[in-house]
């Protein structure tokens, strides 16, 4: 019982990037497999424990949360070796993502250089199966390792197995709840083919100077800065909701109607819609609700204004659904976990 921190009610404030006012009845840290397998009894009790990385996926809508919150707090970074195609690492899932990203790319290693100054811990990033900037996580891992709270014992998942998609895994669909990512087996590859398809990130490596990966890494930084509020200065958890994906067929029926639509191949005659130029289209950027709001600069995110609470922001996520499917016919769908 040594991981027990602090043991009475805890102020989850700090503990999500969000920063909405709520409380649990205690945190616990998972600095070990047996932290594990006291989280598990947890869950076979029927206690609803709830797990958290580093809280920039997670939103608490409810104030007051009856149960324990645990905090995945396993870290380190193996180096597993080269097979002449790839570098293999092994990462623990308490680990900052964006550490991890700089350090690769400090030891020469590159394939995360699109995915910088993404928040969050690396035991989060396979859950919604992080992208950004024309690269998905699920492009550079090999393997994930999970404990399972039904057997008390560590599995590891093939990149398959994971069933990635578009910001989905299995840990977000069927095995969530039952699946604590440990640690992440990452496979870099050792030639480096530069992903700078999207938006303005070639001319923005070109303004650096040398095509290298630290340079796209800082493109990268240098985008996000811009159009990506900072959570420690205003509270938010990135793209709020997802870039709804719809068929050929419906695409074409939304694009009669409003044929600025932006939108993205999706793969497999899929299309992907942006979701900020919707929200943007109803006028809501900017829209202040209470303590919350739309964010001025980028449409997709919502932010806490310092004193947002959980049932401001339910409504806020309700007006934004509602007047996107009135205008458009379009359901949009919230991307981080909303705990109500
Ligand atoms: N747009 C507007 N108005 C807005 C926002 C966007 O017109 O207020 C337009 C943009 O001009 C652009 C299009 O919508 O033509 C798409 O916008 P953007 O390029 O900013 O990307 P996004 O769809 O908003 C996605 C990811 C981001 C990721 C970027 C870059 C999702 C839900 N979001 O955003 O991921 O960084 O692409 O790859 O897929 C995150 O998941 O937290 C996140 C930030």
């Amino acid at each position: 019982m040594s991981a027990f921190n602090p043991s009475g009610p805890v102020d989850l404030q700090p503990l999500h990037t969000f920063g909405l006012q709520a409380k649990a009845a205690a945190l616990r840290l998972i600095r070990s497999v047996d932290d594990l397998a006291d989280y598990a009894h947890a869950v076979r009790l029927g206690e609803s424990p709830l797990l958290l990385g580093e809280g920039s996926n997670t939103v608490f809508l409810r104030e007051e949360l009856p149960s324990v919150v645990w905090k995945m707090a396993m870290v380190g970074k193996q180096y597993l070796g080269c097979d002449g195609q790839f570098h293999h690492l092994r990462v623990f899932g308490g680990e900052n993502w964006h550490q991890l990203v700089e350090w690769t790319l400090a030891q020469g290693w590159h394939g995360l250089e699109n995915l910088a100054l993404i928040p969050g811990a690396v035991g989060a990033s396979p859950v919604q199966n992080i992208g950004a900037y024309g690269v998905e996580l699920k492009d550079r891992i090999s393997a994930v390792h999970a404990f399972d709270t039904t057997t008390n014992a560590v599995c590891v998942l093939s990149n398959k197995a994971c069933e990635f998609a578009y910001r989905e895994s299995i840990f977000k669909q069927a095995e969530r709840g039952r699946l604590v990512i440990v640690a992440v087996d990452f496979a870099l590859p050792v030639v480096w083919t530069p992903v700078l398809d999207y938006g303005d990130l070639a001319q923005r490596t070109r303004d650096m100077g040398t095509l290298s990966p630290v340079n796209v890494m800082k493109a990268v930084c240098a985008i996000r800065t811009e159009k990506l509020p900072d959570p420690v200065v205003l509270g938010n958890s990135g793209s709020f909701f997802k870039n709804p994906v719809v068929t050929q067929h419906e695409f074409d029926a939304i694009l009669a109607l409003h044929p600025r639509m932006v939108h993205f191949p999706a793969g497999d005659g899929r299309v992907k819609l942006a979701a900020g130029w919707m929200i943007d289209q109803c006028g809501l950027k900017g829209h202040v609700h209470k303590g919350v709001g739309v964010y001025a600069k980028q449409a997709l995110i919502l932010v806490n204004h310092g004193f947002g609470k959980g049932a401001d922001l339910l409504d806020l996520i309700n007006l934004v659904r509602q007047r996107v499917l009135e205008k458009f016919g379009v359901v949009l769908e919230a991307e981080p976990n909303l705990i109500h």
